[in-house]
This record gives structure tokens, C-alpha cells and sequence, in this order.
């Protein structure tokens, strides 16, 4: 696919650039995207099932082990092409905000520099009661237990029915109301309130952006719709600002 001069174009006047990125950014580093099924002995489990604090109060031994063999995962990955060329973009523009729903750290070992974690962080751990980052528990325990409180770990991620954190949120929308230009990659652009930041964006006079493998509803509300992998489209947008 050739990149449109007219996001060249757009892309050379912005000042701010805003990019959203859901889990088809990691895809091609191995990590299934979300609603992609589940491998081995998760097969048999719906992410929906596993990510509430309802099943993790219901069986936290069960939440642990999953959270691990995902953390294990992430650890045998390497960020791909996709999430280089994002770290070179921001390079190439004034200013450029990256907002990730991803919670696998991908962006950050590329070289990301303050990505807004949308839904946190799979390696981060907070006290179940307390809500706070615990960094000094042990985690040789099958439920890891909070040092100040003795009430039990859980990882640090948004589970289905709880809300975004607030400093990620007000970051985020922060971001989206000065952009010029709003990227949305690698999302199916369907769980809200993440899905709903490229309207905002519209709705303040960004130019929109998708880049993604499949349509989604967003495609149809977008001013450049490139269909394809990230970790070939963005190295390749890059590719073409630099020599035109
Ligand atoms: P999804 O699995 O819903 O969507 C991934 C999107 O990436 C799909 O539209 C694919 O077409 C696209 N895709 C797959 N491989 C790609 C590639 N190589 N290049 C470009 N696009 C590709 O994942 P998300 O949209 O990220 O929330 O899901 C959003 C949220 O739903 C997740 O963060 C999670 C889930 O509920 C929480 O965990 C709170």
C-alpha cells in the first residue's frame, strides 16, 4: 500500500500528534491480540471470565495463574517494527502523545517516553484493599500479598466494569483535545471509553488516522484509512517522510 501524500502532508504541518494503540500494535511481537482465542490451558477460559474482580475474588489462585503465564509471554517477546517507528515518529513531529491500551510495556521497551497506560500495566502489582502499587511484595507466593496491609495483590491492570485510572484518563484527554492529528492503530475500536477518544478528537478539528488490519467502526468516520499490519505501514510511513 503507498501512503497517501495527503497524510504526508498532514503529518509535515502537525504541531501535535495524538496515537492510540490497542492490541494489534503487539501483534506481530506474538502477543494474541484481546479478543484473538486464548492458547493451551486458557483456551478454555473467556478473558471476560478472567479479567473482573468478581472471578478474582471468586478464585485468585486461577486470575494469578493466568496473569503469570501472560507475564511470562510478554517476557519472551521483543517489540516489533511497529513500535520502533512509533518511537521514531515522535522524533520526526513537534509533539506526540502515545496512549496505549495495551498493558504488555512493549511501547516502553521500544523507547517510548511517558505513554498514557490506558488500562495499566500487566507487570505492575496494587494491594487488592488499598488499591495502591506495592513494588516489594513477594511474588514466589501463589496470591502475592500486600506488605502494608496483608490483604492480597492483584496485577495492575483495569479489569472488565472498572474504571480507567484518572491521571491516564485526564492525560488522555488532555492529549486529544490539542491534537491536530489522531492516530488510531491496532484497535478494534470497540470497548469504550478508549474508543471514543478519536471522536473527540473529530470533534475538535483532528484529522483521523486508522491503521488496522481488519474495518471497524471507526473506518467510515476516518480523513486516512490505511487497512494492513502496523509493523509494516508504520516503518513504511516513515519510510516515506524521510525522503519526500
Ligand atoms: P482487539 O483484539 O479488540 O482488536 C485488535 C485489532 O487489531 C483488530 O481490529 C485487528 O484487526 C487488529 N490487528 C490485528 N493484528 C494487527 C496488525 N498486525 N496490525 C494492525 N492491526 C492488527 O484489541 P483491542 O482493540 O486492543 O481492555 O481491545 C481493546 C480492549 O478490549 C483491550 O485493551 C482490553 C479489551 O477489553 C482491557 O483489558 C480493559
Amino acid at each position: 500500500m503507498t501512503i497517501p501524500k495527503g497524510l504526508l502532508d498532514a503529518l509535515r504541518a502537525s504541531q501535535r500528534v495524538c496515537v492510540l494503540t490497542g492490541s494489534g500494535v503487539s501483534a506481530e511481537s506474538g502477543v494474541p491480540a484481546f479478543r484473538e482465542a486464548q492458547t493451551g490451558l486458557w483456551e478454555q477460559y473467556d478473558p471476560h471470565e478472567l479479567a473482573t474482580p468478581e472471578a478474582f475474588q471468586r478464585d485468585p489462585q486461577l486470575v494469578w495463574r493466568w496473569y503469570r503465564w501472560r507475564r511470562e509471554l510478554v517476557d519472551g517477546v521483543e517489540p516489533n517494527p511497529g513500535h520502533h517507528a512509533l518511537v521514531t515518529l515522535a522524533g520526526l513531529v513537534p509533539e506526540l502523545t502515545l496512549i496505549t491500551q495495551n498493558v504488555d510495556g512493549l511501547h516502553q521497551r521500544a523507547g517510548s517516553d511517558d505513554v498514557i497506560e490506558f488500562h495499566g500495566n500487566l507487570f505492575q502489582n496494587r494491594c487488592f484493599v488499598e488499591g495502591c502499587v506495592v513494588d516489594d511484595a513477594d511474588l514466589s507466593l501463589e496470591v502475592p500479598v500486600c506488605s502494608g496491609c496483608g490483604g492480597m495483590l492483584r496485577p495492575g491492570v483495569v479489569w472488565f466494569g472498572e474504571s480507567i485510572p484518572e491521571s491516564a484518563m485526564n492525560d488522555a484527554a488532555a492529549a486529544v483535545s490539542g491534537c491536530d492529528l489522531f492516530f488510531s492503530i491496532g484497535t478494534s475500536a470497540l470497548v469504550w471509553p478508549a474508543a471514543g477518544l478519536a471522536d473527540a478528537a473529530r470533534q475538535q478539528g483532528a484529522s483521523i488516522v486508522e491503521i488496522n488490519l481488519d474495518v471497524t467502526p471507526l473506518s467510515s468516520e476516518t480523513n486516512f484509512c490505511l487497512q494492513g499490519k502496523s509493523g509494516t505501514l508504520l516503518p513504511e510511513l516513515i519510510d516515506c517522510l524521510a525522503v519526500q
